[in-house]
């Protein structure tokens, strides 16, 4: 199950904008106490920030890379003042972001990564293929919300639409984003229906490229999911380079906590999972075993940078799946950071 499929089932249009995924697993890993500074670098609608101000007289520094999510965020910045504070910035931004505030070491940071519901359900952001909207998918679409400053503005730079991808990338680049980004068996097929049908009108929407794909696939037997699912995952992968910025927002992570510190990363496909528990393994100073048919053997590299609190992902509870779908394929990974002095070189 994709987070692409998950996220379509969201709660938001009818329920609460955004309902946190796996909050008390996230509290008990970062176990908030008063006085310390914790990052959120995924705010979203706050759930995170506002679980852990409430818990105990600490600080919060968070980050998003989507304007609308940090202007929805100020009154939350009021309510807690002066102990939240946002920023509109990419997470892998986040070491200049707390060095420039002299914050670091810091006590934890959480990152709860993908699309929040508020975004899945604006059909202008373009990242759903249940509702009409302008083929876009950039999380940093600059909003019609305005008051960003010129600093803010300049850290966010917009690349490619998902509609620049579509109607400008050649077929094979198109198969192999589909393939890569969104494990699509069939993102030869898709690629060339999509190169075939631009000739005519390039796509503008998003229920335009999910019947393109439809077309293609079919609507398979038996299986819930729409047959677009994992080209919009890939296109949103892609056009956010979200695997780039999760890979440096955990070096960038390494360097800012303190020893002791906790690292708490929910991922929702596996991917994102995957780049988490690699990063996580091999800077506990482990490195799997050379054969995946084999039980992992792990050899002892060098100095661990974390230890691993929980070799096996946390997964939602039954009772949270029954009240935010959603949250099917969340995995939590949690670690905890040693003395080790960070190493800028990791990747
Ligand atoms: C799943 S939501 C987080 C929800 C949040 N935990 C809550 O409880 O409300 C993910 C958020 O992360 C933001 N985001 C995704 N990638 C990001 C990045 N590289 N840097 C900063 N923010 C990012 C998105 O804009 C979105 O608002």
């Amino acid at each position: 199950m994709t987070a692409a499929a998950d996220s379509e089932a969201t709660p938001g249009r009818h329920g609460p904008p955004h309902i946190p995924v796996l909050l008390s697993e996230v509290l008990e890993a970062l176990k908030p106490t008063d006085g310390a500074t914790y990052i959120d670098a995924t705010f979203g609608a706050g759930g995170y920030s506002s679980a852990l101000l409430d818990a105990a007289r600490c600080d919060v520094l968070a980050l998003d890379r989507d304007p609308s999510a940090v202007q929805a965020g100020q009154t939350r910045v009021t309510h807690y003042t002066p102990r939240l504070s946002l920023v509109l910035a990419p997470f892998s931004d986040m070491s200049d972001v707390v060095a420039e505030r002299g914050l670091a070491p810091v006590d934890g940071v959480v990152f709860d990564l993908g699309v929040s519901s508020m975004q899945l359900d604006q059909a202008e952001r373009g990242f759903s293929f249940a509702q009409d909207g302008p083929l876009d998918m950039r999380m940093f679409a600059p909003a019609k919300t305005g008051g960003l400053d010129a600093e803010d503005s300049g850290r966010l730079e917009r690349g490619p639409s998902a509609a620049d991808v579509v109607n400008t990338f050649d077929e094979t680049e198109l198969a192999n984003i589909l393939y890569d980004f969104g494990e699509e068996r069939r993102s030869r097929a898709i690629a060339k229906a999509v190169v075939q049908r631009r000739l005519d009108k390039p796509f503008k929407t998003t229920l335009d490229l999910a019947s393109v794909v439809g077309r293609v696939l079919g609507q398979r037997g038996g299986d819930q999911k729409h047959p677009a699912t994992r080209t919009f995952q890939a296109l949103r992968i892609f056009v956010n380079d979200e695997l780039g910025e999760l890979r440096h927002g955990l070096v960038a992570a390494e360097q800012v906590l303190k020893p002791g510190g906790r690292l708490a990363v929910v991922s929702f496909h596996s991917l994102e999972d995957r780049i988490v528990k690699r990063f996580l393994t091999e800077r506990a100073g482990k490195t799997p075993g050379p054969s995946r048919h084999l039980p992992m053997q792990s050899i002892q590299l060098s100095e661990p940078y974390f230890r691993i609190v929980n070799p096996r992902p946390l997964t939602p509870s039954k009772g949270e799946l029954d009240v935010n779908p959603r949250a099917r394929s969340a995995r939590l990974r949690i670690a905890e950071r040693t003395n080790t002095p960070a190493n800028l070189a990791a990747s």
